[in-house]
């Protein structure tokens, strides 16, 4: 089976989704902010505030190459849903597609201020106008979304299963 790579903004549901996917298709799915919080054993906003985001950002790369080098020898599919900065730089979306098919969750930024409003544990987000800068991050980021991705699917309006659905059908 290939990898499935789901990207997208915070709260578009990649995680989520990566779980259902995880045991619709019975393959093993990873957690790019999961994984360096274990390597780090300390939490995201932590590794914000003490390393700064560019450390956090260097992080995500070095486990995207760790990820493909153990694609080298594993037999296994894998699930793998990243941070939504994780596709931002250039080198990464080069690596993402190495590592498998990179479906990009596409949602509006109404719905993803629905679902991460009361959310702590994202630092770009706790400011003064959560909604403010979640379009202004979106408009900075869809180019580098959709040039990450080999597949896009709206999510507005759909459950986790609705969405499932259709990732399965992707080829
Ligand atoms: C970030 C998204 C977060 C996490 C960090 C930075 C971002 O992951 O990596 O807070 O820059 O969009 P989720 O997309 O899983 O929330």
């Amino acid at each position: 089976m290939k990898n499935i790579v789901l990207i997208g903004f915070m709260g578009a549901g990649k995680t989520s989704i990566g779980i259902k996917l995880s045991y619709a298709l019975k393959t093993p799915m990873e957690d790019t902010d999961k994984l360096i919080v274990k390597q780090q054993n300390r939490s995201i906003p932590e590794i914000f505030a003490t390393d700064g985001e560019e450390a956090f950002r260097q992080m995500e790369t070095n486990l995207l190459r760790e990820l493909i080098e153990k694609k080298k020898t594993s037999k296994q599919g894998l699930i793998l849903s990243v941070g939504g900065g994780l596709p931002l730089r250039e080198e990464n979306q080069k690596l993402l597609k190495e590592l498998g098919m990179v479906v990009y969750l596409k949602a509006k930024p109404e719905t993803i201020y629905e679902r991460v409003k009361d959310d702590t544990n994202r630092p770009l987000l706790q400011c003064e106008d959560p909604y403010k800068k979640i379009c202004d991050l979106m408009q900075e980021r869809e180019a580098k979304y959709e040039a990450a991705a080999t597949h896009i699917i709206q999510v507005d309006g759909k459950d986790f299963k609705a969405v499932v659905d259709e990732i399965k059908k992707l080829k």
